[in-house]
């Protein structure tokens, strides 16, 4: 077995990649407008209760302050009405909370007032002297605690197949509980909106989200417009995990501002409030019930969890999920609670709810293999299964044990002591972990503008946002195999609400949906082609289509070998300057749903734990993907190692501490907040399977983004216990959690 990447890099450059490191492509607040004002929240110093009154007296006083836009003044926002009658006809009651519109606060950081001045410095020196008064109520920020009353949980939501708490009959079985801490996406660049009104009810946006049309419809519910007059534009997007899929505060509260004002307003928020107005991955605490026979067969499986959510919105993932079909097992059962805490709304974070729920699946099947002393490895494999046993579908693919041999193979498996904390080179405990991960590789519907033109160029044209995985370079691929013509000829365009339709940037469904909708475009256009060769060019006179292709830029025929025009002499011909089409693609045929299509994961670890003081090192990562057919090699890759980077961070390092006192975010900043540095991640080797999927979609292939994530945390905290003997069970794995007092230093 041999990796596919390495081969392949040089000739394999991101199409946008020269500008974004020149600076030459723009991110949402790097747009400048004339006449444009400068806003900045003002947040809330209390978790819940009412602001009796704001004095925004002093403030206003302030150099260069425009307004101060908070519940006393802010205008009518339709979407916000709680009279029906009032409501526009296509606006639904409000969920979230109001930004600026109601004296209500919900959590520690809330928006209470928008200063709005002729620069941002002037905004930000003037935040300091709105002064609110506020009515403080009763709190619960405390998860740890608050998940202990039953009476505060909602849900649950079950799930069962065969007898419930089976595993308790087997020969050897595992109970254990597992807890995740709060983690935010926090990406490099900071959520930003900048809105201009055109009219009354006409607005444009620059705005940094993974989905322009879905911003596009939450304003247009917002302000009670018509969808067609909101524009959305998001041309790049630097990074965001997820917590780009809904609109925050900063979007309603740009668009309120400048409409007030009736000029353009930019909006762009802090580095702390992106701990606060943009989702996290919500606190989890999860406990795994798992046993087998002498031979490792699974017996039974529960998986009971519990996470967060905010007091106002109900925020539930896929924590569970896995447990219901990643391996053959007749007894499952599992249960999904939430709670409600007076925090902001979580949303979902890289792999979301499966990277949490297969943290404690793949740390409890590690468990097992110890019990049964068998390897992990043959313990996953001997519970392997082709066919999904939740709704008994067969994979449309599934390759995972070629991850497995390859992951065996490239991090020295047979190294591995099977007696944890035997093993020690130069010193210090060496272990090695590895665990699976699981997402489901959907398809949706996607329209796609395909323009080929006279001059042999060709642009393609969806609403969809590229937030870094790449799609700009993995769609730009696609339609040259597609069409068999080179990338420098082809132009992808996104982020754009006025473009055809896509799909928000989520799930690990763009290359699937996108990538479908881009191949039937270039389809139809080549079919187009033969049809106009037939139609002009007297070499193809009395052929049929399917005795032609289109390759090299040129309409070929299959049976003639000197009949071959090309692409701009047919337009010559023909009299015409381009081919114009919008195409879509809908979701799964009936064909394609007759599978359950999954993208697998398979990560391994040596990691070395120093016996004087518990600090981790790792050494050495691999990580392998069986995702259908890789399209775009490079990008694929860096997703893989962006993987591998949140998941050191989960395991090691992320976790957003709370003072429960007042409900307010303690280490809200990069120096609190500790994400991996280079020098914590070591070399990583990415390997694909990269083989095409046949029944998922007609392309081939499947998502990543998630599955580079999904069970990383596991393979660090088997490895972990592989070195030491010392099982972690909460995240992050800390020396202290390993029995080591500090020292002096
Ligand atoms: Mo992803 S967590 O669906 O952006």
């Amino acid at each position: 077995m041999k990796s596919n990447m390495n081969s392949v890099l040089l000739e394999d450059e991101r199409v946008d990649g020269a500008d974004k490191v020149t600076g030459k492509a723009k991110y949402a607040a790097e747009h400048s407008l004339p006449n444009m004002a400068y806003a900045v929240f003002v947040t809330s110093t209390i978790a819940k209760g009412n602001i009796k009154t704001l004095d925004v007296t002093k403030a206003l006083a302030m150099p260069g302050i425009l307004d101060i836009i908070y519940y006393g003044n802010c205008p009518t926002v339709p979407g916000y009405l709680t009279n029906t009658a009032e409501r526009p006809k296509n606006v639904t009651e409000w969920r979230g909370y109001k930004v600026l519109y109601d004296n209500k606060v919900r959590f520690f950081g809330q928006p209470i007032a928008l200063v709005v001045a002729d620069s941002f410095e002037n905004a930000n020196a003037a935040i300091r002297f709105v002064k609110a008064d506020y009515e403080i109520e009763k709190f619960e920020t405390n998860f740890d605690k608050a998940r202990l009353d039953a009476t505060l949980l909602k849900g649950p939501i079950s799930y069962k197949r065969g007898t419930e708490k089976k595993y308790k009959e087997a020969t050897k079985f595992i109970e254990a509980e597992y807890n995740i801490p709060i983690e935010v996406h926090n990406a490099m660049e900071l959520f930003a909106t900048i809105a201009i009104w055109e009219g009354d009810d006409k607005v444009l946006l620059y705005d940094k989200t993974q989905g322009p049309k879905s911003t596009q419809s939450t304003v247009a519910r917002t302000f009670g417009i018509p969808d067609k007059n909101v524009r959305v534009i998001t041309e790049n997007v630097g990074g965001a995990f997820g917590s780009g899929l809904r609109s925050w505060a900063n979007v309603a509260a740009a668009c309120i501002a400048a409409k007030k004002l009736n000029r353009p307003v930019k909006l762009v928020l802090t580095r702390p409030q992106m701990f606060t107005l943009v989702g996290y991955r919500p606190q989890s605490w999860q406990k795994i019930g798992i046993g087998a026979d002498a031979a490792g067969s699974f017996i039974g499986i529960s998986h009971e969890a519990i996470s967060n959510s905010s007091r106002y919105e109900d925020f539930r993932e896929g924590i569970v999920d896995v447990s219901k079909f990643l391996y053959a097992c007749e007894n499952v059962d599992t249960k999904y609670s939430l709670l409600p805490l007076d925090m902001s709304t979580p949303i979902w974070m890289r792999g979301p709810g499966e990277a949490s729920g297969c943290f404690a699946l793949e740390s409890a099947i590690d468990e097992l293999s110890y019990q049964l002393k068998m390897d992990p490895i043959q313990l996953r494999i001997k519970n392997y299964t082709t066919v999904n046993p939740e709704n008994k579908l067969p994979f449309s693919d599934i390759n995972i044990k070629d991850c497995y041999t390859y992951g065996m193979e490239k991090i020295g498996w047979k190294n591995r002591p099977m007696v944890p904390g035997s093993l020690k080179e130069n010193g210090m405990l060496i272990g090695y972990g590895m665990s699976v991960g699981v997402f489901g590789a959907g398809k949706g519907s996607a329209s796609v503008r395909i323009v080929l033109s006279n001059d042999g160029k060709l642009l393609l044209e969806c609403a969809v946002s590229d937030m870094g995985p790449g799609t700009t370079t993995s769609m730009t691929k696609l339609a040259s195999e597609a069409m068999q013509m080179p990338i420098q000829k082809i132009k992808f365009k996104l982020g754009d609400s006025d473009l055809p339709p896509g799909p928000s940037q989520g799930g690990s469904g763009t290359t699937s949906t996108v990538g479908s909708a881009v191949d039937l475009a270039c389809k139809t256009v080549q079919q187009k082609l033969k049809e106009m060769a037939i139609q002009y060019a007297p070499a193809f006179a009395g052929s049929t289509a399917d005795t032609l292709e289109v390759k090299n830029e040129t309409v070929l025929s299959k049976t003639n070998a000197n009949a071959s025009i090309a692409i701009p002499a047919l337009f010559k011909l023909a009299n015409q300057e381009k081919i114009d089409l919008t195409i879509s693609s809908t979701g799964k045929t009936a064909a394609q749903l007759k599978y359950t299509s999954n993208s697998f994961s398979a990560h391994f670890v040596k990691l070395a734990v120093n016996p004087k003081d518990g600090t981790i090192k790792v050494l050495n990562v691999v990580t392998t993907g069986d995702a259908g057919k890789i399209v775009s090699p490079k990008t694929a890759r860096s997703q893989m190692l962006g993987g591998v980077v949140g998941g050191i961070g989960m395991a090691l390092t992320e976790k957003v501490e709370m003072d429960h006192s007042t409900g307010q975010i303690m280490n809200a900043s990069f120096g609190g907040y500790h994400v991996p540095t280079h020098a914590q991640i070591p070399n990583t080797d990415v390997y694909f399977v990269n083989k095409p999927d046949p029944n998922v979609n007609d392309i081939g292939s499947k998502g990543i983004g998630e599955i580079a994530l999904i069970g990383f945390a596991a393979a660090i905290a088997n490895a972990v216990y592989n070195a030491t003997g010392k099982r972690v069970r909460d995240l992050p794995i800390t020396p202290d959690k390993l029995g080591f007092k500090k020292t002096k230093a």
